[in-house]
């Protein structure tokens, strides 16, 4: 049996958009029966909230499309750069930073989400932690979307 792919996406606290990604991905594969193909997980790159939940008004919009939000934040390490076999940022700062943090050899493993969307108009998931109502329906909308593209990616290669 192939060993399973090993997935981390990555955002600022670890509490809205990354742990959002994590729980779709997840929902994603099990629905299309492919979850034993990956193991999957997500972080911050900040320690702001480390050991809390997510963020509650991204645990309710995500509740409500059916995602459960059930990790817990902590900080990327440099390990994960090494242990995982793929890093997906959420956004050009995000990217930028794994890559500060990267060697050449790792750097080639990090991507951002939206690159996985062919025809998109966003080019990032905006932050929403400090906007409204919108803000996290556009997370979980450029989500759903990029992460069924970046599944599509996974499975042709
Ligand atoms: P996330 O959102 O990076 O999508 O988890 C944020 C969460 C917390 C903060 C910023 C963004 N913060 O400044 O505490």
């Amino acid at each position: 049996m192939t060993k399973p792919r090993k997935i981390i996406f990555v955002c600022l606290g670890n509490i809205c958009r990354s742990p959002s990604a994590e729980a779709i991905f997840i929902h994603k594969i099990r629905d299309r029966k492919l979850d034993h193909l990956f193991k999957v997980d997500s972080a911050g790159l900040h320690n702001y909230h480390s050991g809390e939940n997510a963020d509650s008004r991204m645990i309710n919009h995500a509740n409500k499309r059916g995602y459960s939000l059930d990790s817990i934040s902590r900080q990327i390490t440099r390990n994960d750069l090494q242990e995982f076999d793929l890093i997906v940022a959420m956004d050009n700062s995000n990217l930028y930073r794994l890559k500060e943090m990267a060697t050449n050899e790792q750097k080639t493993k990090i991507f951002k989400i939206t690159d996985f969307l062919s025809d998109s108009v966003y080019s990032e998931v905006p932050d929403p932690y400090y906007g409204g109502y919108q803000g996290f329906e556009d997370v979980l909308d450029i989500l759903e979307a990029a992460v069924d593209a970046l599944i599509d990616t996974l499975i042709k290669e």
